[in-house]
């Protein structure tokens, strides 16, 4: 009977602001566009969950919250019962966001309400434990675009060290049930951003990185579809991303109790974070969100969230620019004249950055000399970088560089200066992967050298843009230089230090835009396209593998900082496919160039001028419009298309590609959506062979006929509306 008298005191009036604290209830409603997540304080003083989901208008219709009881002796109400921040403590056999020993040895941990504050659409909770001054603040903050933001700072007031050793950034927890299922990404260097769907089972599902960084093996996104099924198109989909480029964890669990939730976090593997009195901890932000329109729907909101809240500039940041990058024409065989050979045919196709990748600095002929010797190499470049500069602003480009600043070959100067600078643990091997080492970031000193070399760098030449680098992952994670209690800290303090050097560049250069790169994908979250404007996708630039990547990758992120290059063919798994393939899978994103244009043929330079020039005229709503993955590469009959509609509704652009023809079969005409049904557009395809002024409701409707044959065909539309 507590729900009724509740209800009656409602007033019926839809909720007013973005958060809400209801006092009767005891309960905070947050409102985040159409999306409301609720929490409230049981008769225990414990945070509980109480809705995740669509929006609810009424402050009647919540019921307070109240701990369920324990099932038999074995799951006492610790577990039963749904809790916002579990510590490990009281008994509770689920996944805790909070495991800690105090300096006495004590090690359980039960969190209780203490007090919040609620400003404009941000909310503070302070929890704390039942005995020991070890206070949890849960920082919420709620976005029009649909997302939740959560994370957690964890204090010390006790007057002894307390030990972390799992601190997760929270939980979501879904209506109680069964039949959901999870939806991940998944992958290896060449193959990242994979899509693997899997029923949720009783137990814990985990994906993780142990890497050091982001890693291409699994990324910190998830997805969870209802026991009804979402499709692209329909369904309950709940979402949730870490913002985030270290270990990460996160924690899909059924409960014995039918209870699905996600646990989301630093990952607790080789984690002990001793906190001294008065220290804290502040966890990396986890973002979540609800869509009832299926994982379109749920992409759709994400993308826009993230172009306009994390994304450096937000909605007033420009187009990424069309970039050439020199990696796969001239590897390592950088110098003056071959590099400004290349602008010059860059630029002659519409290219408006210029990029050198690696081989310009230290004794850098090989991937086995020169990282950490961050100085242009005077037997490649006589007169510095400052005369390719010119030539390439000269030809109305800017100009960017390649740099791995994380990383040092033992054959350099830095190493034989440093070599203790290298993560390592005395007296034992140090695993070189690429013939180089890892620097420990978590070090002041180091951190301080890469922040000057790469500060010197861009004060003393105009670059624009940095390719900035990651090539292998971390191996013996030793810091012998701080005492043994706190060396795992590294994992911690080496991301925060990346970030940092990051913002301090960013900070002291505000036109430098930067590009994070990992060996491909491997370091693609929102903590950094929070400070990079765009990500490398993929070292692997086949056209046909790309499709696959391009949709997993935008199932988590937004296309605007998805760089996707065309290269030359044959390609990475000894495939060829036609130029005009090639560009129309990367205009799917932002457009690089990555060919070696000495070779190029007078029709590939005329193919690529136009191919260029369209994007140019379309690249606002590839880059900032609402995407529709209209049709699979993962199907069977290979035939895919993506759609993307402007904002304003002005302008729609598709793209189709078809991987084989057989049997002479033609394609279902293409369905689109997004559009205005009333509204009347000029459809144009790239060819300027097909023109037709169509409704939406036709091409919505009745669909747009898409004639490919062969293999690798490709086609695009644009859809000006009139
Ligand atoms: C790996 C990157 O992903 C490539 O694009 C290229 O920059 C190489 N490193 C250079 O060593």
């Amino acid at each position: 009977m507590r729900y009724l008298p509740l209800f009656l005191l409602s007033l019926g009036l839809p909720l007013a602001g973005q958060v809400k604290y209801l006092a009767q209830q005891k309960m905070f409603v947050l409102t985040a566009g159409d999306v409301t997540y609720a929490v409230g304080v049981n008769e225990k003083g414990e945070l509980q969950p109480v809705h995740f989901g669509g929006r609810m208008m009424r402050d009647g219709d919540f019921r307070a919250a109240h701990s369920v009881s324990g099932w038999a002796s074995f799951d006492l109400a610790a577990t039963t019962t749904p809790k916002e921040y579990a510590g490990a403590g009281g008994g509770l056999f689920v996944e805790p966001c909070l495991k800690a020993t105090f300096a006495d040895g004590v090690r359980d941990v039960v969190l209780k309400y203490e007090s919040h504050q609620i400003q404009g659409d941000s909310l503070v909770i302070v929890t704390k434990d039942i005995t020991y001054a070890l206070t949890v603040a849960l920082h919420y903050k709620v976005y029009p675009q649909g997302i939740v933001r959560k994370q957690a700072v964890i204090t010390n007031g006790t007057a002894g060290v307390v030990t972390l050793e799992s601190a997760q950034s929270g939980s979501i927890h879904l209506p109680p049930g069964e039949g959901y299922a999870f939806t991940h990404l998944y992958g290896r260097w060449a193959g990242e951003t994979q899509v693997a769907r899997e029923l949720v089972q009783p137990g814990l599902q985990v994906i993780e990185s142990k890497r050091g960084n982001t890693s291409h093996q699994a990324n910190p996104w998830f997805a969870i579809d209802g026991p009804e099924r979402a499709t692209e198109t329909s369904g309950q989909v709940w979402f949730g991303a870490l913002g985030w480029s270290g270990n990460w964890r996160i924690a899909v669990e059924q409960t014995p109790h039918q209870q699905v939730r996600v646990t989301a976090g630093l990952n607790p593997y080789d984690f002990a974070h001793p906190l001294k009195p008065g220290e804290k901890l502040e966890t990396p932000p986890l973002y979540v969100g609800y869509s009832k329109e299926g994982f379109g729907g749920a992409s759709r909101a994400f993308h826009k969230f993230q172009r306009e809240v994390i994304f450096p500039g937000g909605g007033a940041a420009r187009p990424r620019p069309v970039l050439y990058n020199s990696w796969e024409a001239t590897e390592m065989n950088v110098n003056e004249a071959g590099q400004a050979e290349l602008a010059k045919k860059a630029a002659s196709i519409g290219v408006e950055r210029f990029v050198m990748d690696d081989g310009w600095f230290g004794a850098r002929d090989t991937d086995r000399a020169g990282l950490g010797d961050w100085f242009v190499s005077k037997k490649k470049f006589p007169n510095g970088l400052k005369p390719l500069i010119e030539q390439v602003k000269g030809l109305g480009m800017d100009f960017g560089l390649w740099v791995e600043p994380e990383m040092v070959n033992p054959d350099s100067d830095l190493y034989r200066a440093h070599p203790d600078w290298a993560m390592h643990f005395p007296g034992r091997p140090r695993s070189e992967a690429r013939n180089q080492l890892i620097l420990n970031m978590a070090r002041n000193d180091v951190k301080e050298y890469v922040f000057k070399v790469l500060d010197d760098l861009v004060s003393q030449n105009e670059i624009a843009f940095l390719k900035w680098d990651m090539n292998r992952n971390a191996s013996e994670p030793g810091w012998p230089e701080v005492a043994p209690a706190d060396q795992k800290k590294l994992w911690l303090e080496y991301t925060r230090n990346v970030y940092e050097v990051i913002d301090r560049l960013r900070a002291k250069h505000p036109k430098l835009e930067i590009e994070s790169c990992s060996g491909g994908g491997g370091r693609i979250d929102l903590g950094i396209l929070s400070r990079v404007e765009q990500v490398w996708t993929s070292d692997n630039t086949d056209a046909l593998d790309r499709l696959k990547i391009q949709e997993g990758y935008t199932l988590a992120y937004a296309p605007k900082a998805m760089m996707a290059w065309v290269t030359d063919v044959p390609n990475f798994n000894g495939r060829s496919t036609p130029l005009r393939f090639r560009f129309l899978v990367a205009m799917q994103g932002s457009l690089g160039v990555g060919n070696n244009l000495n070779k190029w043929s007078a029709e590939d330079f005329a193919l690529a001028k136009k191919m260029v020039s369209w994007y140019k005229g379309v690249r606002g709503t590839v880059q900032t419009g609402k995407l529709y993955r209209l049709l699979s590469p993962r199907s069977a009959d290979g035939f895919a298309a993506t759609e993307y509609v402007a904002e304003d509704g002005k302008q729609a652009v598709v793209f189709a590609t078809l991987h084989s023809q057989q049997y002479g079969r033609t394609q279902p005409r293409l369905k689109l959506q997004g559009l205005d049904a009333q509204a009347v557009y000029q459809v144009t395809d790239i060819d300027g062979k097909f023109t037709a002024v169509l409704s939406g409701a036709a091409v919505m409707e009745y669909g747009l006929p898409v004639a490919l044959t062969g293999d690798y065909a490709a086609t695009a539309y644009t859809l000006e509306r009139q």
